[in-house]
């Protein structure tokens, strides 16, 4: 019997053959470009644990969203923080709330030219900094969604295409969905915090939004990293009741989750390249130890590889520029 003489480097001869084989393509239509915007600045302020990403004054969102828009992202995730804070997160659901406010002036400027997103929570909101309202020393759940669902017809009101509950409160999606279908927004897109993990890479962000707990942790709500089973329970639970997009958070240590999920869920699939995530490359590139533009377009394309449809990430602009120059 003759074998055929493998050669499969033969496929790998010409940067136009290796074009032509490319099992995986990123590309800008990938990409969530996460956005922060603060009530009360007069200009733009840097974020010292996120180098390279800002926090704006909403005189300079809509700027902000063309940017975005000329770099051909389909969408943007807004992150308010506010004024001010209480023990309900009010300005969380305040019709000219800060998000509130971002949202329909981009809708204004740009119409459909960008999907809007919004994140629900009430961390930045509540003066505990807790994703939940609290009662006693609790976290308490089903307060909770009440609270949850006004953010979320809030910002479905000021025109958000898509709303994101990240809080990890149980019946979250159920409630938002009757909320805003009971409010006239059948149309409004979930994409939910389904597999949100208590992560130590979240702590840039936590600066930059101001929203760490002022007590305790968020181990009572958001999922332990050691339980895929659980983690598999929680996207099975948002399918049951009715999540149009779940989303796995971190993204690069979680991708046997989102391959797990492709396989198992016949469901978009969100990723979400976390705070820390961007700032491990950005320090390491920043001294010269790695190419910040292939790490991100390595790293991002093995987000996509691993099954996920979307991604939310603060390398979004970065990387799109880095597609449209190869
Ligand atoms: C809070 C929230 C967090 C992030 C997004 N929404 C922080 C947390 O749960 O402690 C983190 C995102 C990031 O690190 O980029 N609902
Ligand atoms: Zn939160």
């Amino acid at each position: 019997m003759s074998f055929p003489n493998l050669r499969l480097r033969r496929l790998r001869k010409t940067s136009k053959i290796r074009e032509l084989l490319e099992e995986v393509r990123l590309s800008p239509k990938d990409l969530i470009c996460p956005i922060f915007v603060q009530e009360d600045l007069k200009s733009r302020i840097a974020g010292e644990s996120m180098p390279g990403m800002e926090k704006l004054p909403l005189r300079d969102v809509v700027d902000e969203v063309n940017s975005i828009v000329e770099l051909k992202i389909p969408a943007v995730m807004i992150f308010g923080i506010p004024a001010h804070k209480d023990d309900n997160g009010t300005s969380a659901f305040a019709s000219n709330g800060i998000v509130q406010r971002a949202v329909s002036e981009i809708r204004k400027d740009l119409g459909n030219e960008i999907a809007i997103m919004t994140d629900v929570c009430l961390c930045q909101y509540t003066s505990a900094g807790h994703c939940g309202l609290v009662k006693g020393d609790k976290i308490d759940n089903d307060s909770s969604l009440e609270i949850l669902a006004k953010v979320a017809v809030s910002q479905a009101q000021a025109g958000a295409d898509v709303v994101s509950p990240s809080a990890m409160m149980d019946g979250q999606v159920k409630t938002i969905r009757k909320a805003l279908d009971d409010a006239g927004f059948s149309d409004v897109v979930i994409m939910s915090h389904s597999a949100k993990h208590r992560s130590s890479l979240y702590s840039p962000f936590k600066d930059m939004a101001h929203s760490a707990p002022k007590f305790g942790d968020r181990t009572s709500y958001q999922l332990p990293y050691t339980n895929p089973k659980e983690a598999m329970r929680e996207i099975q639970a948002d399918i049951a009741e009715g999540v149009d997009i779940v989303m796995i958070k971190p993204a690069l240590a979680y991708l046997d989750l989102i391959a797990l999920t492709k396989e198992r869920f016949n469901v978009p699939i969100s990723a979400y390249s976390v705070s820390g995530e961007y700032a491990m490359v950005k320090a390491a590139a920043m001294r010269g130890w790695i190419d910040e533009k292939e790490v991100t377009l390595e790293i991002l394309t093995a987000i996509k590889r691993a099954g996920a449809d979307m991604i939310v990430t603060y390398f979004s602009k970065i990387a799109a520029q880095a597609l449209s120059e190869k």
